[in-house]
C-alpha cells in the first residue's frame, strides 16, 4: 500500500481505517520512519477508533504502554531511547502477545518477533507518504484490507 498523507488529520484516519481491521489476537506491526515522521500520530488515531478517550503519549520514556480496547490487548512501543536492546528480552516482549505496534524496532533487534506488516512513514509535499507491506499471510490480508478501508475513505 502506499498512500500520501496531506496532513496529521490523514495521519489520524489512516491510523482509524486500520484499528477495527485488527485481529482479535496476535499481530506485530513495525513502525519505521524518522523522529516527526508521523508513527504516533497513526497510532493515536488507530487507538481513538477502537474506542480509546483518554491521550496517547509517545512511550519514549515508558517503552510501552498497554490499551486494552474492544476484546484486544494492545501495546505501544517505542524503542528510540533504548540503551540496550536486552531490556527488550526482559521485559519480555517476544511472549507479550496481542497487538504490539513498534516504532524504532532496527533499535531492537534480535529481541523483537518478527513483523507481520511493516510500515513505513516519510516525509512528502505535501505532508507524508506512507507505505506498507504484509510479510506474513495474516499480514498481506491485514495490509490489502488496510488498503481498501483507505481507499473508500478519500
Ligand atoms: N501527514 C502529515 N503531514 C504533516 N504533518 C504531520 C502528518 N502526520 C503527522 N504530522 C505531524 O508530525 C508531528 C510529529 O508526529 P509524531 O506522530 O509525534 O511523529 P513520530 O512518532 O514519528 O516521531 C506532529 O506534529 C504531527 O501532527
Ligand atoms: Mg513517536
Amino acid at each position: 500500500m502506499h498512500l500520501p498523507l496531506k496532513d496529521s488529520a490523514a495521519t489520524e484516519a489512516a491510523g482509524a481505517c486500520l484499528g477495527p481491521l485488527l485481529p482479535v489476537g496476535d499481530a506485530v506491526i513495525y513502525l519505521h520512519g524518522d523522529l516527526g515522521a508521523g508513527k504516533t500520530t497513526l497510532v493515536r488515531g488507530l487507538l481513538h477508533a477502537l474506542g480509546h478517550a483518554g491521550r496517547v503519549p509517545s512511550p519514549t520514556y515508558t517503552l510501552v504502554e498497554p490499551y486494552s480496547l474492544g476484546g484486544r490487548e494492545l501495546r505501544h512501543l517505542d524503542l528510540y531511547r533504548i540503551a540496550d536492546p536486552e531490556e527488550l528480552a526482559f521485559l519480555g516482549i517476544r511472549d507479550m502477545g496481542g497487538i504490539l505496534l513498534i516504532e524504532w524496532p532496527e533499535r531492537g533487534p534480535h529481541f523483537l518477533p518478527p513483523p507481520d506488516m511493516v510500515c513505513r512513514l516519510t516525509t512528502a509535499e505535501p505532508g507524508r507518504v506512507l507505505d506498507v507491506e504484509g510479510r506474513t499471510t495474516a499480514g498481506k490480508a491485514l495490509c490489502q484490507a488496510w488498503e481498501r478501508a483507505a481507499g473508500m475513505k478519500s
